[in-house]
């Protein structure tokens, strides 16, 4: 595997794939790495030459500062877990200035209304910060193919959108949730809760399969009210529970026959903000 640490060496790497041809698959991340990742770069081998990771914690998309200070930061371990997996080719590990030559601006996007709904509403210019540095890291890598985890699922969402508002020649992949044993979404924060701390959270995924045997048999206001009684009850910090439509995003108060349904969660354990959701069937 070979490792880059700036934008020059590694355009002439992707030059040199382009020129024999080589079909590329891409997964952006931000390190500290863990077996969701891995599974991102296991569909990526099966569908292409090359496999690139990138490891670049992104500034603008963060707004709150503190959570950017407190981002873990393993690039080593992430080196050697990429190495190890024996699944990835190049990694991408980028100076600010390579993302940002002109300073750290935040482009502005349309991503036709679902970048206010849910993450965009609760983390204020967080969507245009994920589309800055993936247009930009999608502009370098130049791939065919690119993969996201579902667990962000409304950034699937907005990848999705941003390639066809820039009309790039690139098929995005969802790639489901991956989650420890007790269904607790993988994530890189997870690394900040205490033992005891993971295993309350297990409440989150448990919430989220009961909402599914509730799905199309009560009503979508009284499921909201049921899950902020469990949390209540576990005296656990429910910042949003809501059922939204999944091709628009917008929360819906009732279930229409025809559409698909996905239910999402943000819950607060100490001060780490763990994020999930469900497709309801
Ligand atoms: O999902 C992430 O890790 C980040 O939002 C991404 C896509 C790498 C952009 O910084």
């Amino acid at each position: 595997m070979q490792v880059f640490y700036d934008k020059n060496s590694f355009s002439n790497y992707i030059q040199s794939q382009k020129d024999q041809q080589k079909t590329i698959g891409f997964a952006p991340t931000m390190g500290a790495l863990h077996a969701g990742h891995i599974s991102l770069y296991e569909e990526a081998r099966r569908d292409n030459d090359i496999v690139v990771s990138s490891i670049f914690v992104n500034p603008t998309q963060f707004n709150n500062p503190e959570d950017l200070e407190k981002y873990p930061r393993t690039v080593e371990d992430d080196i050697k877990k990429l190495e190890d997996s024996k699944l990835v080719d190049a990694v991408y590990i980028p100076r600010v200035e390579d993302i940002y030559p002109n300073g750290m601006d935040r482009k502005h996007y349309d991503f036709g209304g679902i970048e206010n709904e849910m993450e965009g509403s609760a983390r204020p210019g967080h969507f245009d910060g994920v589309g800055t540095v993936v247009e930009e890291l999608f502009v370098q890598v130049n791939p065919d193919n690119a993969y996201f985890g579902e667990k962000d699922f409304q950034q699937l969402k907005i990848i999705e959108k941003l390639v066809e508002g820039l009309d790039l020649k690139i098929k995005i992949h969802g790639v489901k949730i991956h989650r420890e044993k007790n269904g607790l979404a993988m994530s890189s924060r997870n690394m900040r809760l205490s033992e005891i701390e993971k295993e309350t959270s297990a409440l989150i995924f448990q919430t989220l399969k009961r909402v599914n045997e509730w799905f199309r048999v009560i009503s979508v206001p009284e499921i909201k009210t049921r899950v902020e009684e469990i949390f209540d009850s576990e005296n656990m910090d429910l910042e949003y529970f809501l059922i939204a439509e999944e091709g628009t995003l917008k929360e819906v108060d009732f279930f229409s026959a025809d559409d698909d349904f996905r239910a999402f969660i943000v819950v607060n354990v100490g001060n780490v903000r763990l994020i999930d959701n469900l497709h309801l069937d």
